[in-house]
């Protein structure tokens, strides 16, 4: 393994995969034995280790706990047939932490702690790697604020840390998703292309009032008018119109510049079908839903991967889709998998070798 980051390495005695069957895991449960760290202070990253996992010992006036600078991305790592560990594209990950981190005024991670580290980390624990479908090893990337002081400014010193989650897939069903109007998740101007706690913060009561009503997520709408559509709650959406491949832009700043989302439309492009990123009114998807030009509906994101949506919600309006007939959403997610446990060659460079 080449690696160019001197960090120091504190291996377990014991590991506790010998007591955990990495079989039918649930998603973001458990954690493998080691965790990454690394401490800023004075203006530089300093104190880069790879040690246990263990807990953190922190003071109730942690500037992070209060004001809410914490950002974290979403990462997975897959094992080939031949048991060698691939992470998918993580590079990605760390320029979209990087942005989050500038949104918050955090200071950015270098490239070598980010990516060096995670490999060295990943490396470490390559056993933890499940091989089995619909199972990875989700790589939890996230940084906080440690200044010890109540007024609210940029904290002077913060914490990057890299952990580990052997997992099972975030849903095991199609979903059902209802359009928020009355929540507001980003605005223009606002954080909504970053990756911060509290865009997860604001959103859970949206989802929770979704889930009185029998769905499992929301569709975020604009703040102003909530007609233009944004994402669902933790992944990117597109819908197949007419044959027509369409999601919403990026160019507003309100939405996450997803590395599925991305990768998805590359292997769309490659099918052949025509992708617009364009802005999505929701009269738009109705209308195509009634006269039946809505083919498919689909999430993109890390943890949920491709999942289709089999029912939207829109008021009173209720649309069901039959996911069984989703060919497209099918086939990328067949493409996908096939990518990522290494059935067939990566041509895109996508999986980075630990
Ligand atoms: C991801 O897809 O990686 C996410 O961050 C979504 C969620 C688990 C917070």
């Amino acid at each position: 393994m080449e690696t160019v980051l001197d960090i120091n390495i504190t291996r377990v005695e014991n590991s506790k995969l010998n007591d955990l069957n990495l079989e039918n895991i649930p998603f973001g449960k458990y954690f493998s034995d080691h965790m990454l760290e690394a401490e800023y202070e004075n203006g530089e990253w300093k104190n880069i280790e790879i040690k246990p996992y263990q807990p953190l010992i922190i003071q109730p006036s942690l500037a992070a706990l209060h004001y809410g600078q914490s950002i974290f991305e979403g990462i997975k790592a897959y094992k080939d047939t031949n048991g060698e560990g691939y992470i998918f594209r993580p590079y990605d990950n760390f320029l979209r932490f990087n942005l989050s981190a500038e949104r918050m005024c955090m200071p950015t991670v270098p490239e070598e702690i980010f990516m060096d580290g995670m490999k060295q980390l990943v490396a470490i624990d390559k056993n933890w790697i499940p091989f089995r479908e619909d199972h990875s090893m989700y790589i939890r990337p996230l940084m906080f604020a440690t200044d010890v002081l109540l007024g609210v400014r940029p904290s002077d010193t913060y914490k990057f840390m890299i952990i580990l989650s052997p997992s099972g897939p975030y849903y095991t069903t199609p979903m059902k998703i209802y359009v928020e109007e009355k929540y507001t998740r980003s605005v223009k101007g606002g954080a909504g292309f970053s990756k911060n706690a509290g865009n997860y913060a604001t959103s859970m009561i949206a989802a929770k009032e979704a889930r009185e009503k029998g769905y499992d997520q929301v569709l975020w709408t604009d703040a102003i008018e909530h007609k233009w559509l944004q994402e669902v709650g933790m992944m990117n959406v597109m819908f197949i119109i007419d044959g027509v491949a369409v999601t919403p832009e990026l160019s507003e700043g309100t939405i996450l510049n997803g590395v599925t989302r991305n990768s998805v439309i590359v292997m769309l492009q490659e099918m052949g079908i025509e992708v617009q990123e364009r802005r999505l009114n929701i009269d738009e998807v109705v209308e195509a839903y009634k006269k039946g030009l809505l083919q498919e509906v689909f999430g993109t994101g890390t943890a949920a991967t491709i999942a289709p949506i089999q029912e939207l919600g829109y008021g009173d309006l209720r649309m069901p889709f039959d996911v069984s007939s989703f060919k497209i959403a099918t086939a990328l997610r067949k493409q996908f998998d096939d990518i990522r446990y290494s059935r067939i060659p990566d041509t895109h460079g996508w999986m980075v070798k630990v």
